[in-house]
């Protein structure tokens, strides 16, 4: 065996005490005890699969002062991401064939993690051309960051059939552009009030019944009332963010935590914590979505919506688990294995034939969050301060990566597409 690693292992679930052999970037055996050239012996801590952020925004091409393929991925990486799926709304936008080989150029040539692309949905689009390039499809149904906003959906009801033919995932941001309200916000509550929770259910409502498709994923449900609305339903899975989980209007964080869809009111944050225990929730993604500081200080009005997450994903679940708020086979299914089975990756298990993706934890060495010590560009969290439990070592495809939550490997991401 080329690599083994030995440590405590959540293997078909749950914690084990075995060792991980690894040929050529896969797990290739399991078993109590294995030969290697090579063994990392890492005792009683915590052996996981490494995690897949199903939803993050890197802002390259376009907005590289914001982040890049490089920094993205660092951060990624270094807060227990091996695999992301990054959002086409870029300046271009990722709507054409040409602007999406363009973005896998410099996503290859930069990316420490694996990675798959969105292509934004609009108008005229190239659906099969597209299809054949992107890891799936993301529609934008209430206004945000860029210019991909489609407030009818009637206007890519000839894409929206295209797309269920293609056996792709189709992303929605699902808010109501014409149940949004425009009035002057000066805080949460007044970003709340323009972004009623109707604006996101009825959106929700609207792209269910309209869309024939078997794979129709919810991104960020952060109101109470969609949660009836995406629960148990064939062919329709979600996803929910650690800010509308741990974030509610009575925060005095103000413009940092300005997101689309808005954090929103305590029963609402309550009710989403239900929901992710109760099962009901397919995935926890980041919606790692930077800005720069000075744009987030502006008026409150003014700030650009968005918040960075990625790097700490991650250590926020796991010290939920610390908590003994969450359980860890079900973080684990949220962050790992859930999102592998919804984009179709051989990712997100320690089990023979993943990909060798894996984060080794130990539960006790709670750290408190510091923006100095992350990898975005934008320099900022808010989770400034709240503890967290990061990843020791970090391994993509069988190579040591990050040890201590700094980079040791040089391995390059590949695109999901077409690698596999
Ligand atoms: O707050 C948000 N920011 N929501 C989105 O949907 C997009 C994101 C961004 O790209 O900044
Ligand atoms: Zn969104
Ligand atoms: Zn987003």
């Amino acid at each position: 065996m080329e690599l083994v690693v030995d440590g405590n292992c959540f293997v078909a679930g749950r914690m084990q005490k075995c060792c991980v052999g690894i040929e050529g970037g896969k797990i290739v055996k399991i078993a109590k005890v294995l030969e290697g050239e090579k063994v990392l012996n890492f005792g009683n801590k915590l052996v996981l699969p490494a995690a897949i952020d199903g939803h993050v925004h890197f802002r390259e091409p376009g907005m590289t002062d914001k982040e890049d393929f490089a920094s993205g991925s660092e951060a990624a990486l270094c807060g227990g991401v091996t695999c992301v799926l990054e959002m086409p709304n870029t300046r271009p936008s990722t709507t054409t064939v040409a602007s999406i080989r363009e973005k896998k150029k410099a996503a290859s040539a930069k990316s420490l993690v694996d990675f798959g692309l969105f292509a934004g949905v609009k108008p005229g689009m190239d659906v099969e051309a597209l299809a054949k390039e992107a890891a799936a499809f993301k529609l934008y149904m209430g206004s945000t960051t860029g210019d991909l906003l489609v407030p009818d959906i009637l206007e890519v009801k000839k894409e929206l059939a295209r797309i269920a033919r293609t056996g792709k995932v189709l992303a929605v941001h699902a808010e109501d552009e014409n149940l949004r309200r425009k009035d002057p916000e000066n805080d949460l509550e007044g970003h709340l009030r323009n972004r009623p929770n109707e604006c996101e259910t009825t959106a929700i409502k609207t792209i269910r019944n309209a869309y024939r498709g078997d794979r129709l994923h919810i991104c960020h449900v952060s109101a109470r009332q969609s949660l009836f609305e995406v629960k148990g339903r064939t062919g329709l899975t979600c996803e929910v963010t650690p800010h509308h989980l741990l974030f509610d209007t009575t925060s005095r964080l103000g413009a940092l935590i300005k997101v689309n869809p808005p954090i929103r009111r305590r029963e609402d944050r309550q009710a989403l914590f239900q929901a992710l225990k109760g099962g009901s929730i397919d995935m926890v993604a980041s919606d790692h979505a930077p800005h720069l500081l000075e744009e987030k200080e502006d008026d409150f009005e003014y700030a650009l919506t968005g918040t960075p997450g990625v790097e700490t994903l991650v250590p926020l679940m796991l010290q939920l688990v610390r908590e003994n708020h969450l359980a860890i086979d079900l973080v684990i299914r949220m962050l790992c294995e859930r999102p592998g089975e919804i984009y179709g990756l051989p990712k997100g298990r320690i089990a023979a034939g993943y990909d060798a993706d894996l984060i080794v934890v130990d539960m006790l060495a709670g750290e408190y969050i510091k923006a100095d010590k992350l990898h975005s560009k934008c320099g900022w969290t808010a989770y400034e301060d709240m503890p967290a439990i990061f990843p020791k070592a970090v391994f993509l495809r069988g190579e040591l990566m990050v040890e201590n939550r700094s980079r040791v490997g040089e391995r390059k991401g590949r695109d999901i597409v077409g690698s596999t």
